[in-house]
């Protein structure tokens, strides 16, 4: 366990499905001694339900309002914290504010080759059924520079999870000597 800072600010991980977030927080956090938070799970979680079923029977909106109240709850009520978000939790601006206010923003990028070959066959994610190319071109085009306001981004395609781990905590911790 390493404590970089005083201030114990969370880290937020946002990005698009596909990029890495859950994987790299888990570890990230084991290496902070952090808690490690998917807001995805936690959703469901509370919910009792799966994200797919969420989704059939209440719709994209309300779970994008459940995603809005947890993410809010957690990032204004905790610290040391690290947050795996879903890749749309961007779209709503007060999440994008509360996260920049509340935490070390950094975001995961792949390129649209990659992410689909993470994603294939995939049937969790609700947004990418049907020809997930396709989906994940429109939805990429449709989100272009929503994840651009992070504090620092790091590219996954070609890095295996420990470099990337490297470089968030580099950032990190160059925040925290702000
Ligand atoms: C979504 C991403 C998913 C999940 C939901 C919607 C999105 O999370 O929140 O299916 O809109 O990009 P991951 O990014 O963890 O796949």
């Amino acid at each position: 366990m390493m404590v970089m800072n005083d201030h114990e600010t969370s880290i937020v991980l946002i990005g698009f499905m596909g990029t890495g977030k859950s994987t790299v927080g888990q570890q990230l956090a084991q290496h902070l001694g952090y808690e490690f938070i998917d807001l995805d799970a936690e959703i469901v979680s509370r919910q009792g339900r799966t994200i797919p079923e969420l989704f059939a029977q209440d719709g994209e909106a309300y779970f994008r309002l459940q995603e809005n109240r947890i993410l809010t709850d957690l990032l204004q009520h905790k610290t040391r914290l690290v947050i795996a978000t879903g890749g749309g939790a961007v779209l709503d601006d007060n999440n994008c504010k509360t996260m920049l206010h509340n935490g070390f923003v950094v975001a995961l990028t792949a390129q649209l080759d990659t992410i689909v070959a993470r994603v294939q066959g995939d049937t969790n994610r609700p947004l990418l059924q049907g020809d997930v190319t396709e989906r994940v071109h429109a939805l990429m085009e449709a989100r272009l520079g929503r994840y651009d306001f992070a504090h620092c981004t790091v590219e996954t395609d070609y890095l295996a999870v420990e470099p990337i781990i490297a470089a968030i905590m580099s950032a990190y911790a160059k925040h925290s000597l702000r």
